[in-house]
């Protein structure tokens, strides 16, 4: 990609934006009345991250967002997406709010306002109070009807400053890497666990939405990671193996969202798991399914899914680890520093199936993660000529204005992510940045990617 390929062009409007996330970036871990979270605990527990990482400081966000916001103005964004610490509001998950964590939160919405940058945060970006896990996590409704309450007192404060609100950030990540595969917090290996985590993350969602609404938001909906899983070939098998992976990946969360429906392949993926649960209760669908001002879709990368046997023995592990698929080689294509594969065209066909299938019932979408992980190097003169970054982003922006071409009804989009951060059981290995973080001096630096977005988004404005 050369510097002079035209930018994709976007409507007057349309949200240019950045994204982060509480415990990757915010540091001060035992700061003003932090409770522990599970992120505490599991990055804590040796093995279970890369190097042993934790989010102890990380970005240190916590005490140099004015300069963070400083350069949030300076790239010239329309929003920022950031993530509310449940563990600054509340140390235990429950009871009265702590004055000192609203009030980190309630100073940086300003420093963002007075900055003509609009606000959007998201709930619940994965580090539950750990008090919480200790009586059950999403194992448990109890979970959900706290989360419902941790949002009514946060929006109590900051929703006549913030506009946007995300209830649940990824809970396909929540519930099966948290509760079956075991890769993130609280790393447990559960079979009938993960399936009731992932119906009360929807639980949680609802009680939220109605928070929300009841404190006069002006925009409220949840992010997803929906995934485009392809076939490895064209057999009957493969067809099949793809339909197992999109219900656990996509259909589990949109066909309640959206369709106020379970999946009708439910049983076919998790066999007598999911028709003898007891955790879906009369009403649930109502709740779940209540209208979202819009949908935050989170992509990156292409999933090839090929026919597999189980390789787990015991039944009640093969919810998440093990639905009789494997994920496959995408030959052909560059993968980026996490392995993954490149392939913009999928960004497309994601958006415009999600349209076919929901039609109507789709809510406008906002892209509130996308970006890429690279072997990012310092020059002589310091800086980072993220090429490869630079490459992803605009093709996935122009894969994006095509789905819109096509008739999807995108509104914004957020670059994943603003800083380096800790990259969860990565660790800090895993750079996502298109600002470049020292970690030992913990100096920003933006990248050439920060630059190119900058005149991306200028040249939008008129
Ligand atoms: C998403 C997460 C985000 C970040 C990116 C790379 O799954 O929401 O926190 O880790 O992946």
């Amino acid at each position: 990609m050369s510097d002079s390929t035209p930018f994709p062009s976007f409507p007057s409007g349309f949200v240019f934006g950045a994204a982060t996330a509480s415990y990757q970036i915010e540091g001060a871990a035992d700061e003003d009345g932090r409770g522990p979270s599970i992120w505490d605990t599991y990055s804590h527990t040796p093995g279970r991250t890369d190097s042993g990482d934790t989010g102890d400081v990380a970005c240190d966000h916590y005490h140099r967002y004015p300069e963070d916001v400083a350069l949030l103005r300076g790239l010239g964004v329309d929003s920022y997406r950031f993530s509310i610490a449940w563990p600054r509001i509340q140390p235990t998950g429950q009871g009265p709010a702590n004055p000192k964590g609203l009030d980190f939160y309630s100073r940086l919405v300003d420093e963002l306002l007075e900055a003509g940058i609009e606000p959007a945060a998201t709930l619940y970006h994965w580090d539950l109070p750990q008090a919480l896990e200790d009586r059950g996590g999403w194992r448990v409704r109890e979970t959900a009807e706290r989360f419902g309450e941790y949002t009514a007192i946060v929006a109590e404060h900051l929703a006549d400053r913030v506009p946007r609100w995300i209830t649940l950030n990824e809970p396909w990540c929540s519930a099966f890497l948290g509760y079956s595969v075991g890769r993130h917090a609280p790393g447990a290996k559960e079979g009938t666990g993960a399936l009731a985590a992932a119906h009360h993350l929807l639980v949680g969602h609802g009680l939220a939405m109605k928070a929300l609404r009841a404190a006069g938001v002006r925009e409220a909906g949840i992010t997803l990671n929906l995934d485009r899983n392809v076939p490895a070939t064209d057999s009957a098998a493969d067809r099949a193996a793809v339909v197992r992976a999109d219900t656990q990946h996509n259909l589990v969360w949109t066909e309640p969202l959206l369709a106020g429906r379970y999946p009708s392949t439910d049983e076919d993926t998790w066999g007598e798991l999911i028709t003898r649960q007891d955790f879906r209760r009369d009403g649930d669908l109502e709740l779940i399914a209540q209208p979202m001002d819009f949908l935050g879709v989170n992509y990156y990368r292409p999933i090839v899914i090929a026919d597999a046997p189980h390789r787990e023995p015991d039944p009640a592990l093969r919810v998440a680890t093990d639905n009789r698929y494997a994920e496959g080689k995408y030959p052909g294509v560059r993968h980026t520093a996490m392995g993954w594969p490149v392939v913009p065209e999928t960004f497309t066909d994601l958006l415009t199936s999600l349209k076919e299938t929901y039609g109507d019932a789709l809510p406008p979408i906002h892209i509130t993660e996308n970006g890429s992980a690279e072997h990012d190097e310092v020059a002589a003169d310091g800086a980072v000529h993220d090429a490869d970054r630079v490459a992803y982003l605009h093709e996935h922006l122009t894969a994006l204005r095509a789905a819109m071409d096509a008739g999807v009804d995108v509104r914004g989009y957020y670059v994943w992510s603003l800083l380096d951060n800790f990259e969860w059981a990565l660790g800090y290995a895993k750079r996502f940045g298109i600002i470049r973080v020292d970690y030992d001096t913990l100096r920003r630096t933006p990248k050439d990617s920060y630059h190119w977005y900058r005149k991306l988004i200028a040249a939008h404005r008129v």
